[in-house]
């Protein structure tokens, strides 16, 4: 990944939970669609989220990096390298219509329109930390499915061992991918009992609002637990597959991003150190945490393994 230094933050820039959550009740009352009126985005017109569970985490819940943040400071090569690239170009991002391919190792392989996933699940608030391989971290009160529930609908059969997830490819109105920075389209991956874990979601908004483009419109994966990479955006095909697939950030460069890419202060990137991170709009750095801080959940996943091996 390009290292860019990053501009000193205002302590300041942290969004209060409580004012967040006040201002969501506020729209609800008032009858407003929570839709295209908080987020300096440009997010897909059409789509509505028919409501969700608040997140009860409390933990987290005053720690959410600034909102503007969240949609200005992003990774999308797709969009461009720059951090600011994403925002500006996110109307590139043509999202509509809209669906999944899910096919591979499943008894009812098919397509998933956005409007279906949307309808046919429930949406659930999930406060999750997400830690970039960069060693930033943000906050951000994502809205979503679970992967697993998603998953299960589509019979995986005994052979998936792992499932692959790619990225819509369109160079006409992507720039990003008219350069051979990555090899197109994105792809990443998980294996099969990472992918159950309730942890993983399918994220389909952030802060109350649809998910803008630049965050990865419509449908992206969140695993909070892994660096931010495996977090793939603007999903059009999953397919389940019994050998581990090829994931973009491997396949470019193998020594520097593993297949597994748990978050691990223990194990270096061969080019810096994962020992600690800067969470956006703060200005001191802190301990990056096992798994994320996830690790009471997820680290039976990996027990037995080499994990500087295994990276
Ligand atoms: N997905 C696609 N398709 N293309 C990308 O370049 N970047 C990844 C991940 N998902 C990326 C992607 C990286 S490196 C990170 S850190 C996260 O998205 C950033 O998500 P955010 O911009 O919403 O914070």
């Amino acid at each position: 990944m390009l290292i860019k230094t990053q501009a000193a933050i205002k302590e300041s820039a942290v969004t209060d939970y409580a004012l967040y959550q006040r201002r969501r009740d506020f729209l609800k009352i008032a009858g407003v669609a929570l839709t295209g009126t908080v987020l300096p985005s440009i997010a897909p017109a059409g789509l509505q989220l028919p409501g969700y569970q608040p997140d009860p985490d409390s933990a987290l819940k005053n720690q959410l990096t600034e909102a503007i943040k969240v949609t200005s400071y992003n990774n999308f090569y797709e969009l461009g390298t720059g951090k600011d690239d994403p925002l500006k170009n996110a109307a590139k991002l043509k999202t509509e219509p809209w669906a999944i391919t899910v096919e591979g190792e499943c008894e009812r392989p098919g397509v998933l329109a956005i409007e279906d996933l949307l309808a046919k699940f429930d949406l659930q608030e999930r406060i999750y930390r997400l830690r970039c391989v960069e060693a930033w971290s943000m906050v951000i009160p994502w809205i979503g499915i679970e992967l697993g529930q998603v998953l299960k609908r589509f019979q995986p059969t005994s052979k998936a061992k792992y499932v692959e997830f790619v990225t819509l490819m369109d160079p006409d109105n992507l720039p990003g991918q008219r350069r051979a920075v990555l090899d197109w389209p994105y792809r990443e991956g998980l294996r099969m009992d990472e992918a159950m874990h309730p942890l993983s979601l399918l994220a389909v908004g952030l802060y109350g609002e649809v998910l803008p483009n630049q965050n990865g419109a419509p449908v992206r994966l969140v695993v909070p637990w892994k660096y931010g990479f495996k977090s793939i955006k603007s999903i059009v095909a999953i397919r389940f597959h019994e050998q581990q697939p090829a994931t973009s950030w491997n396949v470019s460069a193998p020594r520097e991003y593993g297949f597994y890419a748990n978050v691990n202060p223990l194990v270096d990137h061969p080019r810096w150190s994962q020992a600690r991170e800067r969470k956006i709009g703060h200005l001191r750095k802190t301990q990056t945490l096992m798994f994320n801080g996830y690790a009471e959940q997820v680290a039976e996943l990996y027990a037995g393994m080499d994990l500087r091996r295994q990276f």
